[in-house]
């Protein structure tokens, strides 16, 4: 064991000789040590590390999992897998983030860089042992210091380096299903949106528009003239954002085959020749994106679609996912003819049944082809975890050499830690279940501490039929969630806003308006949290250390100024909140309209009816707000809102940029400063512009206000101010000259 300091905070331990993953982008000094800070560590054909929990310690992040914020009691397996039926015994799902964090009579963080198989048992085989499992002993080991898990999520987020940004347009509504059959029916979802006034940025293309599910092809016959109706969904509002699976079709004449074959970048069999595997077009090769020519050579093949004016991709079936193989398949086969005559029972039956069931995305076919990497042959099943995440490299690399300094949108359902400088993720084939939503709500901080802002699940489920209620109170809590888009599979019941009742339509449509008006501050967060390596969603136990604040899984912070209580059951109108502070709560049901009430710390039982999203301004905090519009470029935010609770003093930054370009990492980016203190009978407000062009007013609800209270300062010159009462809050606002 060699052990390395990259800061004072995070030692690398590297054991044997790792893969490199280039999950992590910084360098230490390698220093004399032979002990593992925390765990013990023992090596034999697994290496196993072993951590001795308190009774209250509670264990955090690992990403796309099952069950809770808080990972006790589980045991999970980091092994991409596409499977869609998330069962809460599920081991794996889509993505694989060996980063956890320990936090309680002694708090660190382990990320365990290792791209094959890795067992996490926090507590299952026996409750107080926390387990680490690998399948080999060629590894590196991070552990994180710090004193608190805001200060280690920063080492960490350091360490694996800053998080995608999309382009702004990209944190608007988004419309998918799988089904969209061709163009006529995507303009008619286009047109719906715009007949219902519904806001929406994007409408995608799902596997349908493809000839014969080829990547970077086209079907002229169900969209002719793909580049002309992109270009006419533009000018109605709305872009394509189309699909790219991992598997090319093995079809002779069809270039992206012929040129992989010819070039040797499909990754290759025992026999060294080009791995067959079955996805959605029937038998394919896949590229072999660990090799850089290869991924090179994939990722300029989306100049096809960048061409026709398409600014958004999603990368799919890239864990990758194999239908069957011609061995699987026909091993199942002789089976059930062998079987054809028996009587068969139960053992014979079942074992008949798990043979066609095994025969999908089957470990001994993951074990049976091969990477080229540096001119040695590497078998897959070791480097598994790598392989959706370089297929998003080759995309995010093609897309800076196409279109330079450009964002384009990208996110991919198989991912790897260090993916996420590259591109967000969605979690996958999800269902029309309430359990869920839950799933969702407690999955979006674990993936934020792996680094992964730009997430979302598929709002309302996408397998199984959907109630207009489940799409409702699920819409209402993605509405935070930065990637926002509803999708649903291929023979399910629609679940666009308006596929149900006028009432659901119209509650669906106040929630993504609200979404819209609140895109200032979403953006500004997300930003903020990228550039200062922090997460954008937190469980409570980030700012609270109160006992409840620990053991809370189903509310959230988002960003640094509010608290989200979503509803996830059917049939309720209210929950339980834990209200760690005094807050402010703002129920909106349309969000011009502005009530709030101040809810004192404590459990609460709150009413929420189904029209209704509880939104909790954090004491001595800011949100601030515009207003919707049919889709982000033509919002019109010359005038914020911000809605403030004050104690005694809060500031807030509010950022932006061109929402465009990367130019933010040159500097290139605006704030504005908002400081507000209550003293002397009077809110002194400091407004600092720096480089804000676009903001022209300032609308102040300031709450709450006693009598006493009855004059706005603003302390810059040049202000113009209006003061207000209103019941107990105090308006005023502020003018840019
Ligand atoms: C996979 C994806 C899903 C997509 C479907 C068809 O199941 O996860 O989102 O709709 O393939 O392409």
């Amino acid at each position: 064991m060699r052990v390395y300091k990259i800061d004072d905070y995070v030692l690398k331990y590297r054991i044997g000789h790792p893969f490199e993953t280039e999950a992590v982008i910084r360098d230490g000094e390698e220093i004399e040590k032979n002990t593992m800070d925390y765990f013990k560590i023992s090596q034999a054909t697994k290496l196993r590390l072993i951590y001795k929990m308190n009774t209250d310690d509670i264990v955090l992040g690992l990403g796309e999992n099952q069950r809770g914020i808080n990972k006790r009691g589980g045991i999970y397996e980091s092994y991409c897998t596409d499977d869609p039926n998330h069962t809460p015994d599920k081991k794996s799902l889509y993505g694989a983030h060996n980063f956890l964090i320990v936090d309680g009579a002694e708090t660190f963080g382990v990320f365990i860089d290792y791209p094959g198989r890795v067992t996490f048992d926090v507590g299952f085989t026996h409750k107080d042992y926390l387990e680490i499992i690998v399948d080999d002993n060629n590894l590196d080991i991070y552990i994180i210091n710090g004193n608190n898990l805001k200060e280690i999520v920063k080492s960490f987020l350091k360490l694996v380096g800053q998080c995608y940004v999309p382009p702004k347009w990209a944190f608007g509504y988004q419309q998918c299903r799988w089904s969209y059959e061709d163009a006529a029916e995507v303009e008619n979802i286009a047109d719906s949106f715009i007949k219902n006034d519904i806001p929406c940025d994007a409408i995608y293309l799902d596997i349908d528009y493809m000839e014969d599910f080829k990547d970077f092809t086209i079907s002229h016959e169900r969209f002719p003239n793909f580049k002309a109706f992109v270009e006419k969904m533009k000018k109605k509002g709305f872009r394509l954002i189309p699909i790219i699976d991992a598997g090319v079709k093995i079809e002779k004449g069809y270039d992206v085959y012929e040129e992989g074959v010819a070039n040797d970048f499909f990754c290759v069999d025992q026999d060294g020749k080009p791995f067959v595997g079955a996805v959605w077009p029937g038998r394919v090769h896949f590229p072999d994106f660990l090799n850089p020519e290869a991924r090179k050579w994939f990722g300029l093949k989306y100049k096809t679609l960048l061409d026709c004016g398409i600014e958004g991709f999603w990368n799919d079936m890239n864990e990758p996912a194999i239908f069957y193989t011609d061995r699987g398949l026909n091993k199942a086969i002789k089976k059930a003819k062998k079987s054809e005559d028996e009587n068969l029972n139960i053992y014979s039956f079942f074992e008949l049944k798990d043979t066609f069931i095994k025969i999908s995305n089957n470990l001994e076919d993951y074990k049976s082809f091969y990477h080229k990497v540096k001119g040695e042959l590497v078998n897959h099943d070791k480097v598994h975890n790598l392989y959706g995440y370089n297929m998003t490299r080759a995309a995010a690399e093609g897309f800076e050499e196409i279109k330079p300094n450009k964002r384009v949108l990208i996110f991919s359902r198989s991912s790897y830690i260090g993916m996420h400088r590259y591109s967000g993720i969605w979690t996958g084939d999800n269902h029309s279940w309430w359990d869920h939503i839950l799933l969702n709500i407690k999955m979006m901080p674990s993936l934020n501490m792996c680094g992964f802002l730009y997430s979302g699940a598929d709002t309302g489920g996408f397998n199984g039929d959907a109630n207009a209620e489940l799409v409702t109170r699920w819409t209402q809590f993605s509405i935070f969630t930065p990637l926002f888009r509803n999708h649903s599979a291929m023979g399910t019941r629609n679940q666009e806003p308006f596929a149900f009742d006028e009432e659901s339509k119209e509650i669906m449509k106040r929630a993504i308006e609200l979404r819209y008006a609140i895109i200032p501050y979403i953006y500004s967060e997300y930003m903020k949290a990228v550039i200062n390596w922090e997460v954008y969603f937190a469980p409570l136990v980030f700012e609270y250390d109160d006992e409840m604040s620990r053991k809370t899984e189903d509310q959230l912070l988002v960003g640094d100024s509010i608290m989200i209580s979503p509803i996830y059951q059917e049939n309720v109108t209210g929950r339980y909140v834990w209200v760690p502070e005094d807050m402010l709560l703002w129920k909106v049901k349309k969000y011009s309209d502005r009530e709030y009430e101040i809810v004192k710390k404590g459990h609460r039982y709150l009413n929420v009816e189904i029209k209704e999203i509880p939104v909790f301004i954090r004491k001595n905090k800011m949100l601030i707000l515009g207003k919707h519009a049919k889709n982000v470029e033509s919002i019109d935010n010359r005038q914020l809102d911000i809605i403030a609770f004050i104690e005694d003093k809060t500031s807030y930054i509010y950022y932006d940029d061109d929402g465009k370009t990367y130019d933010f990492k040159k500097g290139k980016y605006s704030e504005i400063a908002i400081e507000i203190e209550k003293a002397d009978g009077e809110f002194k407000i400091n407004i600092d512009n720096r480089g804000n062009e676009k903001v022209q007013r300032l609308n102040f609800d300031i709450c709450p206000f006693a009598k006493a209270l009855i004059r706005a300062i603003f302390l810059k010159e040049k202000e113009k101010l209006y003061e207000k009462e209103k019941q107990w809050n105090f308006n005023a606002y502020y003018i840019f000259t």
